[in-house]
């Protein structure tokens, strides 16, 4: 039995105070239970205060992004030993943001995905085809060769604690959220992706998530399904009582 994942992506969402004061409703809403795995995944100039804060929680804090250098002249960037130094544990690596905004590629996914791994990291893989994609069929193929190249090179023990997310590129932000069986569909190629890449037992250690417009309404119904075992939430991750409502569900 794999164990639900919702990861809260805030993107370039809050304020410093409204991190905080996020973190201090959550207190008296998110319960712990057995039930998921949360993370949080909040802008980078709060990452070491809300990992201080989040200490009493049953949530852990994740990193939007990395480089996939320990350091050097890379203006503006931040490294995975930064991220480990302020106790960050999860790094969402490839979202379609940043490859459609930043250049992100799926070589250098890979570069970010190994580096990841090298640090103790856990990543969440970003996959996902756009919709002129998925109206001309190609999803499962664009799907495949986006895992196929950011697990190249990684090693089946690393592999199998990654976390996938599939996120359609036409679903996020857009209100407009994949059907449960259509995403579960996706979800079930990426693990057999996986299972050819590494072992039927790795595809069934390695949790996916989906993500694209989920909201309290609609997870459980996307939980429900046999291959999606989490959510990558961006705009519903950003209210404590929905966040806490998601977390709940799983
Ligand atoms: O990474 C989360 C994401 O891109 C989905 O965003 O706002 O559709 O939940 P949203």
């Amino acid at each position: 039995m794999r164990k639900p994942i919702i990861a809260g992506n805030w993107k370039m969402y809050k304020t410093s105070d409204e991190a905080v004061a996020f973190v201090d409703a959550l207190a008296g809403k998110l319960k712990a239970t057995d039930k998921a795995d949360t993370v949080i995944c909040p802008p980078a100039p709060y990452l070491a205060a809300l990992v201080e804060k989040s200490k009493e929680l049953p949530v852990q804090i994740g990193a939007q992004t990395m480089h996939e250098e320990v350091e050097g002249a890379f203006t503006g960037e931040i490294s995975p030993t930064m991220l480990k130094s302020v106790g960050v544990e999860f790094v969402i690596l490839g979202h379609s943001e940043r490859r459609q905004y930043f250049n992100e590629t799926d070589e250098s996914v890979n570069r970010k995905v190994k580096s990841a791994f090298e640090h103790n990291l856990t990543p969440i893989v970003c996959v996902g085809e756009s919709l002129e994609q998925r109206e001309d069929n190609a999803t499962a193929a664009i799907v495949s060769e986006q895992v196929k190249k950011a697990f190249a090179g990684i090693s089946e023990t690393d592999a199998s604690s990654a976390i996938v997310a599939y996120e359609p590129i036409w679903a996020i932000g857009t209100g407009r959220t994949a059907t449960a069986e259509d995403a579960n569909e996706v979800c079930g190629q990426i693990r057999e992706v996986l299972a050819e890449l590494y072992s039927e037992s790795a595809a069934q250690s390695i949790r996916i998530q989906y993500g694209g417009s989920v909201k309290p309404g609609n997870i459980k119904e996307l939980l429900s399904m046999s291959d999606i075992d989490g959510a990558l939430v961006g705009g519903a991750s950003l209210d404590p009582e929905s966040f806490a409502a998601l977390a709940e569900a799983g």
